[in-house]
């Protein structure tokens, strides 16, 4: 028997500054569905999540709309848990980095950081916003380019030429904020020196915790060396005051993966779980953080570096997804492209996005796109018109012919075997994210099952002879070759299987893969699932376009 695995689940944390949208969404179906497996393989798996609730822009919105930034958390929060609950993410605690819990764990590891001489102190100079009294990060400054004299670019780089410079090279910057010019002003500031632990990571790369492809990037950055890391920020500031400072605060990336571990300690207070045994350096426990491409070096470079120098166990795999584009095209709010998870869930089932998600993820962190039409196109000939398709097309024999009850025997053993078999592979792409693979292997099973109805024409033996006995046992595997199907995709369709349990009168496990259901009543056939209709997407689009008016 192998050992049960314990494994802690993270998904990025999304800022409570803007509602999710498909985006957000590709990451939060990849975690799930993995999270799902892993529970149906009976793994103990602890999915955490958190609003990443810290920084400049959470604080300038809520100020905007005139209420305090634990208003417009809170408001954020609701809705992401909201969408988060309909999508079927099913996560075992949804917090906020925002805690107490992790205030403490932030002031505690920072400390010891400081005590190991990893943390430095030293003056540096930076734009200010005399009127608004804030220090401007690079995105809050706007000017012409130095290398080709575009106007408007932001502080750091230059979209029309792809420069990059520091805010003081622009000419005739200005402040967003103010539209002021901004000054120069000296300030304290406190850095992580990154720069110490190249060898470290080093090794630790090498250790199959992120691809080869990611591992090769990443090296690259070693190579050239890591400039120590700001993570203390002025005030206004929306954060954790640092530990001995009156107007400094943690930078928000420096308390967000903390809360990582906050959530799971929060958890721990409603669960008899041993926060220590999870946490502690050589835990024999699991740590998966699923990311976007964008967040690598946080993930992989700063947060090992501080886990390491704070004691704390390391994470055991970094899984980087790319991004979503819609119809080819990055989502923009101009182009209509930009699809709120409700304007999404407003219209169509979830499970057709998380299908259909699921069909194009694999292990890389490749973009991926959704393709409105051929979206529509996949569920409705994959998922309506072949898996659901094979029950309703064998369901009547059984209902009708035999008040409900399977036959005593499998028709074609081989075919079986071929269906149950199938769990060690598909099995084996779930764990390896390669779920593009596994959907192909489910979806092959299906074309077979159906071929094999096709093929043996339940329909035409029961009207041309009194052939009872045999349509039952065809239309019965052809019932157990829908049920293991629906064992194959329940991480992925939760809805729909949730139906086809009912309809077959069982819960489906992994393990039920091992056997048939012989002289098993099932119920009425009762449509699972219908046709995505032009209207739906129409209608989701509109929504996404009225909001963004
Ligand atoms: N708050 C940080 C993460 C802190 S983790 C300690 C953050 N938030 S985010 O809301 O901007 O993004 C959350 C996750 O969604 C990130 O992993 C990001 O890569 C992902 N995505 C955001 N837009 C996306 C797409 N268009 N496509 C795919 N994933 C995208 O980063
Ligand atoms: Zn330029």
């Amino acid at each position: 028997m192998t050992q049960k695995r314990q494994i802690i689940v993270t998904n990025a944390l999304p800022y409570a500054n803007a509602p999710l949208h498909l985006g957000h969404m590709l990451e939060y179906t990849q975690t799930d569905i993995w999270v799902r497996f892993q529970r149906m393989r009976k793994n103990d798996c602890y999915y955490m999540s958190a609003d990443d609730a810290h920084g400049t822009p959470i604080m300038l919105t809520a100020s905007q709309k005139g209420i305090s930034p634990e208003e417009h958390i809170d408001k954020i929060r609701e809705s992401h848990e909201a969408d988060f609950k309909d999508f079927l993410i099913s996560v075992d605690n949804y917090y906020t980095t925002h805690s107490p819990e992790n205030q403490k764990l932030c002031e505690d590891i920072f400390k010891i950081l400081k005590r190991n001489k990893h943390i430095e102190e030293r003056e540096i100079s930076q734009a200010f916003d005399q009127q608004e009294n804030l220090f401007l990060a690079d995105r809050y400054i706007k000017g012409t380019c130095p290398n080709c004299l575009a106007e408007n670019q932001y502080g750091d780089n230059c979209e029309a030429c792809g420069a990059t410079y520091k805010p003081t090279d622009l000419i005739n910057p200005i402040s967003v904020l103010s539209g002021t010019k901004p000054v120069e002003r000296e300030s304290k500031h406190y850095f992580f020196k990154l720069s110490e632990f190249n060898d470290f990571l080093k090794d630790w790369l090498s250790k199959d915790v992120v691809t080869e492809s990611i591992a090769n990037k990443l090296n690259e950055w070693l190579e050239e060396g890591l400039t120590d890391w700001d993570i203390s920020r002025d005030e206004p500031y929306f954060g954790f005051l640092i530990p001995g400072e009156d107007t400094k605060y943690f930078y928000v990336w420096l308390d967000a993966p903390i809360g990582y571990i906050a959530a799971f300690k929060n958890y721990c207070n409603h669960s008899k779980l041993d926060f220590n045994y999870f946490w502690g350096k050589d835990s024999p426990t699991e740590l998966y953080h699923f990311i976007g491409k964008d967040i690598i070096n946080f993930h992989a470079l700063f947060w090992p570096s501080m886990l390491k120098s704070a004691g704390i166990r390391l994470p055991t795999k970094i899984c980087v997804h790319g991004f979503v584009t819609i119809n080819g095209l990055k989502m923009s709010k101009s182009r209509g492209t930009f699809i709120l998870a409700r304007d999404y869930l407003d219209n169509l089932d979830p499970d057709f996005l998380r299908y259909y998600y699921a069909c194009k993820l694999s292990n890389s962190a490749e973009d991926l796109d959704l393709n409105l039409e051929d979206f529509v196109q996949k569920i409705n000939s994959d998922l309506v018109g072949k898996v659901v398709n094979l029950a309703s097309r064998c369901s009547k024999f059984i209902t009708k012919g035999n008040d409900g009850y399977l036959h005593s025997e499998i028709d074609d053993k081989e075919l079986w075997n071929i269906f149950s078999q199938s769990a060690t592979t598909i099995s084996e792409n779930y764990e390896n994210r390669n779920f593009s693979k596994a959907t192909r292997e489910i979806l092959k099973l299906t074309d077979l099952a159906n071929e094999y109805i096709s093929d043996k024409q339940p329909w035409v033996l029961n009207k041309e002879h009194d052939n009872k006995e045999q349509v039952l046992k065809i239309c019965s595997l052809g019932i157990n070759l829908f049920r293991l199907i629906m064992i194959y995709l329940k991480p992925i369709t939760p809805n729909l299987v949730r139906k086809a349990e009912d309809f077959l009168n069982e819960t489906l496990l992994w393990d039920s893969s091992a056997h048939p259901l012989l002289n098993h009543k099932i119920k009425k056939f009762e449509p699972m699932i219908s046709r995505i209709q032009n209207e739906n997407i129409e209608a989701m689009l509109n929504s996404a376009n009225d909001g963004k008016a």
